[in-house]
């Protein structure tokens, strides 16, 4: 079967991220929200990404008009039976994502293949409520989409061949680079990132050095685009606990729980950018500045 229609499910930042790259890849894009309101705010991301290439003079207005033309919204499930390939890019929550599934699984043709694009929750565990196992996928992206390279493909021990094989070639049309994961937690690079995160925030709690120092220290003194503490608060530091958890769970070993700064840090809700206050004060996006902790 050939993959013509995506049917993105969330349209936030990631779903919306995905949606652009699937329209500039040439695919139709079906992308659906739970209520109107999310909806419009989810297309008009997707418009405002388009936008931005358009203003750095990477994209003629009318080619990312014929792009666009491409894409439809709709605010209930049954309207992506029609898809070839489902990606669920819906908040991090196991019983959302699987409501999710197995209503999909009823709509979609046999041959439909879902994946998700959670960074931590297992893929088998959803491929299971479904009647479909050998064609449920992980497509993990990273953000900002439009960006990051890598997408990775992630497998489970039920996985089909094929299936995997033309989820990998989708990635490549997309222009990304794929690179196969077990279903282990973490897949490849949260399994390594996270750890490095949760030190940097292990150190500052522990008095190791100022925010500012921490994040120079790794920034110029391995090139990192960006030091660990603005990471953690640019990927969200509810985000970041919740994969902490759900990999201490997994493996159970003390580098994976999540240190007590951050775990206060989430319980008094300055869980990064998007609250406007993190490891720093995001009041100006554009340069944030060491929060007072
Ligand atoms: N959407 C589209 N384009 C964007 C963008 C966005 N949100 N943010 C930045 N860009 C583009 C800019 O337009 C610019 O493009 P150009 O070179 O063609 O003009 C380019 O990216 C560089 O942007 P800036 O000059 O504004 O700023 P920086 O050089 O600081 O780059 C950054 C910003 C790309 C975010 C960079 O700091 C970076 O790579 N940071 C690390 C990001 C990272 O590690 N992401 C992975 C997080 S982990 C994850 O997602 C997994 C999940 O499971 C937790």
């Amino acid at each position: 079967m050939e993959i013509k229609r995506v049917g993105i499910v969330g349209c936030g930042t990631m779903g919306a991220g995905i949606a652009q790259l699937v329209l500039q890849a040439g695919y139709g894009a079906l992308v659906m929200e739970v209520e109107q309101g999310l909806l419009d705010k989810g297309v008009a991301r997707i418009k405002g990404g388009f936008q931005r290439l358009v203003e750095k003079g990477a994209l003629a207005g009318d080619k990312a008009a014929g792009f666009l033309a491409g894409l439809s919204g709709s605010t209930s499930l049954a309207d992506l039976g029609t898809c070839d390939l489902i990606i669920e890019a819906a908040f991090e929550n196991f019983d959302v994502k699987m409501d999710i599934f197995s209503s999909l699984d009823g709509l979609c043709n046999k041959e439909t293949i879902f994946a998700s694009n959670t960074s931590s929750l297992p893929i088998s565990k959803m491929a299971t409520r479904t009647g479909r196992k050998e064609r449920f996928i992980g497509l993990h992206f990273f953000n900002p989409v439009a960006v990051m390279p890598l997408v990775e493909v992630v497998k489970t021990i039920a996985t089909d061949g094929g299936v995997l094989e033309q989820a990998t070639q989708f990635v490549k049309s997309l222009g990304k680079t794929p690179i196969t994961a077990k279903d282990n937690a973490g897949f490849i690079v949260n399994l390594f990132l996270t750890p490095y995160l949760l030190d940097a925030i292990r150190g500052l709690g522990e008095g190791v050095a100022s925010t500012q120092d921490i994040d120079a220290g790794m920034k110029l003194g391995c090139n990192h685009p960006m030091g660990p503490l603005m990471l953690a608060d640019f990927i969200g530091l509810d985000v970041l606990c919740n994969a902490a958890n759900i990999l201490f769970e997994e493996y159970r070993e003390k580098r994976y729980a999540p240190p007590p700064l951050l775990t206060r840090m989430v319980t008094m809700g300055y869980i990064g950018a998007k609250a406007g206050r993190g490891f720093y004060d995001w009041s100006n996006p554009k340069s944030p500045v060491p929060a007072d902790l």
